[in-house]
Order: structure tokens, then sequence, then C-alpha cells
């Protein structure tokens, strides 16, 4: 088979009998990241911020706030690890850009700064993007900022990028929301940031809260409570931060890349360290030890150096039992493992019966209708599935290889998932699409190669 530069041919991989042992790439986490960037402009003063992820999101973040004036020296800190210097002279002087902010593919950069722009004193700017997040909604932000007075036109098409906010000081309110989505969350308390008095976001169920643990960190006056499945935030402003120093710790959603290969590569183990252990991250890695492998975490703390992010260390191996049990997945869960959903559902292919996932709907919203790509792929491996508007079931039919397939996508979470779908296939398979993979995991081709190839 011939292979172009977008484009990757994997054969099926064999791990010898012998265990084998690798370690996870040191890939760091990408909400953190976005939010580390949003608080170091916003502090007048100079900002560190170590182990940044340089994925293409997270570029488009810090690419936006340097055209408002912010810079970001790189550099290397006393331990030997990348660092942004970050220097600003605080959210209340941003320069107005001259020029639209493009944000490229990310929905957590255009979503996040909507919240914080539109609250500011005498700011104006618009925002933009690729042809995946000018397709995505922003009605669910805009709306209920407008709601506190927000001044936001739609350039082209309504509830979508472009568009354009006029800053105003805004009204606080308690928004009810009928999504559990942790971008539109973070963007109403960015707005509450720079509101005078108490904003309060009730969800429908926990997602992840980064923006919490950070905020309240540093100081600011935020409170969170889980009331049954129902989340609660509220955050008194205006509330500025001070200049600090973070490390970003590693992503649970990119380490899940590689302890979903452990789990259909009965004997490859993955360990990973300082990964994020938050309670609203991990959903992915209570289902794998649902299905019978052994997950294990050691070292948990809370880390300061990580703004108060629960960290610990990751050993994913196979039990004694070499086979996957089926799973449920229901809502409330796949809201603690959103980004893992596509390839939870290849380690599904591999369980004996039959799993079901629940609270699905987002995924159609993501960077790409991701339940139909999930779909299309599963289905061109030979997977019987059967999906409805918001829920998937796969037959899994045990730990032996799908058919080999060919699959071309514009979602870096359904390239990486086919990559290692493909790995465990009857012959070569061909996908398309790998720049894709910048998105949010720079490292991962590298470390699948590596690990393919049997390196560790
Ligand atoms: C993110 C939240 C999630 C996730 C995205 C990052 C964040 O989106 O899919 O990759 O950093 O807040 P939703 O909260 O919209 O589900």
């Amino acid at each position: 088979m011939h292979q172009t530069e977008d484009e990757i041919i994997v054969k099926p991989m064999v791990v010898d009998a012998e265990r084998m042992i690798a370690t996870a790439p040191p890939s760091t986490d990408k909400s953190m990241t976005h939010r580390a960037i949003m608080l170091a402009s916003m502090a007048a003063g100079t900002s560190r911020i170590a182990n940044p992820l340089t994925g293409s999101d997270c570029l488009a973040m810090r690419r936006a706030f340097a055209d408002c004036g912010v810079t970001f020296q790189d550099a290397i800190n006393d331990a030997g690890e990348p660092q942004w210097i970050v220097t600003s002279k605080g959210l209340d002087h941003l320069q107005q850009p001259d020029h639209p902010l493009d944000l490229g593919n990310s929905g957590t950069a255009a979503r996040l700064l909507i919240g914080l722009f539109s609250s500011l004193k005498d700011f104006k700017c618009s925002l933009t993007g690729d042809d995946s997040l000018r397709s995505r909604p922003m009605g669910r932000v805009v709306e209920p900022l407008r709601n506190m007075g927000a001044e936001i036109s739609y350039t082209k098409s309504p509830g979508k990028l472009p568009l354009t906010i006029t800053s105003h000081c805004l009204t606080p309110r308690t928004h009810n929301l009928a999504i559990a989505s942790a971008q539109l969350k973070s963007a109403l308390v960015f707005a509450g940031l720079s509101t005078h008095g108490e904003t309060v976001v009730e969800l429908p169920a926990g997602s992840r809260d980064h923006t919490e643990t950070m905020l309240q960190h540093l100081g600011a006056s935020i409170r969170r409570r889980v009331s049954g499945e129902r989340e609660i935030v509220s955050v008194v402003g205006p509330w500025r931060p001070n200049p600090f120093e973070c490390t970003i710790p590693a992503d649970p959603s990119s380490v899940a890349f590689f302890a979903a290969m452990s789990a259909i590569h009965p004997s490859l183990q993955i360990n990973a360290q300082r990964l994020i252990k938050n309670k609203s991250r991990i959903g992915f890695y209570e289902k794998l030890a649902e299905m019978g492998l052994e997950v294990c975490w050691s070292n948990e703390r809370i880390d300061p150096d990580c703004l108060g992010e629960r960290v610990a260390d990751l050993g994913v191996k196979s039990g004694v039992v070499l086979s996957l049990k089926p799973i449920h997945v229901p809502a409330a869960v796949t809201v603690r493992m959103i980004d893992e959903v596509p390839v939870l559902a290849i380690v599904a292919t591999f369980a004996d019966g039959v799993s079901l996932f629940e609270g699905l709907s987002e995924l159609r919203v993501k960077e790409s209708d991701r339940l139909s790509q999930l779909v299309q792929l599963l289905g061109a491996a030979g997977v019987r599935v059967e999906h409805g508007p918001d829920w998937l079931r796969v037959y899994g039919s045990g730990i032996r290889p799908v058919n080999a397939f060919s699959f071309d996508s514009d979602d870096h979470r359904l390239v990486m998932s086919a990559m290692i779908l493909a790995t465990k296939a009857n012959g070569p398979s061909k996908i398309r699409g790998l720049s894709w993979i910048d998105t949010s995991f720079p490292l991962f081709r590298r470390a699948f190669q590596n690990i393919t190839a049997g390196t560790k």
C-alpha cells in the first residue's frame, strides 16, 4: 500500500508473550493549558507555565492573547522542563486586536473567550475559526451571556462564528443550563469574574472542574457543589489573579489512547506519570477497571504546583483473565469521559458481549459529528453496532482481530482511535487525516510508532 504524508498504514501489532512495559508520552492537559494561558494573561505581571501543551488548540489560545498585547517567551525552567513566560498588563489593559482572532479548531478557546471578553470594559473584538469551528454551536454560550447584558453579534450565520463582541459591564444572573458542558460553565464563570455580584451556574451533571479548582487555588471567591447529579457553581466578582507559576500535569484524555492499547493487547502494560486524577475526568479509567483491566493509581496527591489539581501515577495492564467484560456507560459517566468515548468504544469492540453508551448527544457537536464518524469507523472494521440520536451499542466479539479497514477523518480523536483499532486488525489498515492529531497530542505519532515497533 502507498502512503502519503497525511496518512499512515498501520500493521497489526504483535506483542511478544513476554510482557512489554511502555510509558505514555508526557502529553500535558489541554483543558488546564487553556485555562492557565487565560489566567496568566489576566494577571498584571509575569507568570510562568511549565509543561504547557503545545497542540494547535492551545497555540490558538496563546496567539489570541498575543494579538491582545500579552507576551509569551519560550524558555526552559530549572527542572529542564519547557516553560512559557507570560507577561501581561492585566485583563483590564488588553490591547484591542485590529483583526479577528482566529481560534483554529478550538471550541474551548472560542467559548471561554466569548465569556471572558464580553464582560470587560471598553473592549471590542471578533472571533473566528476553521471550517469545523465555524460550524459548531455558539448560541449555548451567547444566549446566557446576552441574558447578563452582553452585546454579541453574529457576522454571518446565527449561532455560529464568526461573531463580534462589544464588551459591557454585565449583570449577575443564575443560569440553569440544560447541557452539562464544562466549556459553557467556564465561559459563564469567566464572565462572572468581571461582573459585580454573584454569578451562579447550574448544570444537569458534574462536568470537568479545572476552572473552579484553579480559580480557588489562586484565591477567587468560587464554590462548586454537586447535589445528586446536578452541579452548582457560584462565583463572586470582580476578581483578578496575581501572577503565578504552575506546571501542567498529564492529560487523561491523551493517555487513554495508550491505556486502550494495553486493554486490547494483553501483554502490554502502560504507565503514566503525574496524570490528572480528578473525578470529573477519569470515567474512562473506571470503565476500564470494570472491564477487567488492572488500573493501578499510586502516589496520589493534591499538587500545589498544578494549581491544586489532584494527580497520581498510573499503571494499566490486563488482569489475570484475558477477556474484557462489556460495559454500560450511563449519561452521568459519559460527561466525565466525553473525549474518551470513541476510544472506549474501540476497547468495547473486543469485549465478550454488548456494551451500551448513553448520553452521547454532545458527541454530535464536537470537532466533527463524532458519533457518526465512530459508527462509520467501526462499520468499516466489520464491527456490529447500533445507534440512535444519543446512544451507541457495540457488539463485542472477544479479543480477536477486526477487519483491516480504510478510514479518513478530520477529527483528531477519531484519527487516533482508528490507529489504535488498526493495531488489532487482520491486515494493514490505511488511515488519513494525521495532521489533525496535532490539535491535542503532538507527541502521539512518535509514541505510537515506538510502541508498535516494540520500543519502550
Ligand atoms: C473541555 C470540555 C469538553 C471537552 C473539550 C475540552 C474544556 O467540552 O470535550 O475537549 O476544556 O472545558 P464540553 O464541556 O463542551 O463537553
